[in-house]
């Protein structure tokens, strides 16, 4: 694998089509155990996981109901910690049990931002699914139920993430190069 240019940057592989297909089956295992007979609904968030949702949801043997929310926070490779949303699911979550997809979780003000909305529906339960995390990011004592893994505080794109809407159809996830 060969080091990628983006606008102004260069990034290098970081983590393998193999390796993100290993985390996801082990994502899908303990969400097909956990929900077995519940019909969770999964609200996918818009755009950067949408190519991890759709890796996952083919995994999972569960029967499930999904829906979409379009949101950001990021500019550039930071994030800004105002929420820009611009469409919200149609599902009714009442008394539901709810999956939270996310790529990835930095600061955590986006899944913060969510789940406050998300609440003010009634879900019978809610967690949060993700590929990956910043653990030195982020500033929220929320547990993560499910978390692929925990990368240090690189940028990174690919496998649905961007820089500055460049580089989701990547097929796996490069990190940027330090100069
Ligand atoms: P948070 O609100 O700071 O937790 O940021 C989460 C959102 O920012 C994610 O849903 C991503 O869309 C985006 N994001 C965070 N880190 C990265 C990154 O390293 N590359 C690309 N997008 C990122
Ligand atoms: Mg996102």
């Amino acid at each position: 694998m060969k080091e990628v240019q983006i606008h102004d940057l260069v990034f290098e592989p970081f983590i393998t089509v193999e390796e993100i297909k290993e985390i996801v089956d082990g994502i899908s295992k303990k969400i097909d155990r956990d929900y077995e007979h519940l019909n969770p609904v999964l609200i996918i968030v818009l755009n950067g996981a949408f190519i991890f949702a759709a890796d996952l949801v083919r995994q999972l043997t569960i029967r499930l109901r999904l829906d979409f929310i379009k949101i950001s926070s990021y500019a550039g490779t930071q994030s800004t910690g105002k929420i820009d949303q611009q469409f919200i699911w149609k599902t009714s979550l009442e008394n539901q049990h709810v999956l939270i997809v996310e790529d990835i979780v930095d600061s955590g003000h986006t899944l913060a931002y969510l789940k406050e909305k998300l609440r003010l529906e009634n879900p019978a339960s809610i967690e949060t699914i993700c590929l990956l995390k910043k653990p030195e990011c982020y500033q929220y004592s929320d547990v993560i139920k499910y978390e692929g893994i925990s990368i240090p505080n690189y940028f990174v794109v690919g496998y649905g993430l961007d820089y500055n809407g460049l580089g989701r159809d990547l097929d796996c996830i490069y990190r940027k190069k330090e100069e």
